[in-house]
């Protein structure tokens, strides 16, 4: 869609820009929340809650921002196509495999202080996600890259592989929604106070995250270029 767009008269270029501020203020948030409010981070430590802290940072920061990244490189950066189209895919294999990270560390929290796995809706979505993400990178890296498609197969694919490429991008977002939403609800119902700075703090950052997807998919929905109304022509300039 980097060229077509579904008719929007909005340039994607400007909005590349809006969608960089939310990752570095998302990503700020998050990093303040794990480690001043609850402790920092550690793969390996007596206190579990701080290798549950590296959970939010590594799915957010790690899958979610290096994702929509990639997703948006088409329009944000100036090289060629060949180009953005190997950024876009190291990315999203980057992106891959810290969500894998992520989800292992949630996991290794849950091990460790023998808690159930996967009870939630959280992890069940997430895990789903996970996995359709990796599913997502292959067929594009076979289709796209290497050995890659026939012409005709790619340009019938191309569609598909946006509407499923954003439809996993939204469940990574929401995922990411029902996370904050469920790591708060555990908190407060141990005593966290309702209305108190690390509850706002969580709550803005999960607010954060939903405009940056919404950001993120009109990017991706945008045209390159705005074309010219129709039926109008510019008055050719003399060279
Ligand atoms: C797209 C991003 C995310 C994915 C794919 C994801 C995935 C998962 C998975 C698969 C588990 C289950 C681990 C287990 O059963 O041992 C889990 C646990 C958990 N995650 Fe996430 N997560 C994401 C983002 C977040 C965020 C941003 C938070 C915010 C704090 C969060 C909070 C939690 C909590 C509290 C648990 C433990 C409770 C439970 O299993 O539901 N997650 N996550
Ligand atoms: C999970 C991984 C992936 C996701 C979520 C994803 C998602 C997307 C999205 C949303 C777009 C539309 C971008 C836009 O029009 O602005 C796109 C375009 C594209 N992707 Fe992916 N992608 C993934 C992996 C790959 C891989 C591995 C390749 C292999 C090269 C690839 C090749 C392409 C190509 C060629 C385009 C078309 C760009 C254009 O229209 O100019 N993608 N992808």
């Amino acid at each position: 869609m980097a060229g077509g767009g579904a008719g929007l008269s909005v340039r994607a270029l400007p909005l590349t820009y809006v969608a960089h501020a939310h990752a570095a203020v998302a990503a700020l948030l998050v990093l303040v929340w794990c480690i001043h409010f609850r402790g920092g981070l550690a793969f390996e430590s007596t206190n579990k809650s701080l290798i549950f802290n590296l959970h939010p940072v590594f799915m957010l920061i790690g899958f979610i921002i290096l994702g929509s990244e990639a997703i948006i490189s088409y329009k944000a950066l100036p090289w060629s196509k060949e180009v953005n189209k190997l950024i876009h895919l190291i990315l999203h294999a980057i992106a891959t495999v810290l969500g894998a990270v992520g989800i292992y560390t949630a996991f290794k929290f849950h091990n460790e202080s023998g808690i159930a796995n996967l009870y939630s809706l959280h992890s069940w979505v997430g895990l789903g996600t996970i996995c359709l993400y990796a599913i997502q990178w292959l067929y594009g890296f076979v289709t796209f890259f290497f050995p890659g498609g026939s012409p005709a197969f790619r340009r019938s694919s191309l569609p598909w592989h946006v509407f499923f490429g954003l439809f996993v991008y939204v469940l990574a977002i929401a995922t990411a929604e029902l996370g904050f939403l469920e790591k708060l609800t555990f908190l407060e119902s141990s005593g966290l106070d309702k209305y108190g700075s690390e509850a706002f703090l969580v709550n803005f950052t999960a607010l954060v995250v939903l405009l940056f997807g919404a950001v993120v998919v009109l990017v991706a929905v945008s045209p390159a270029r705005v074309a010219e109304p129709h039926g109008y022509k510019p008055i050719p300039v003399e060279a």
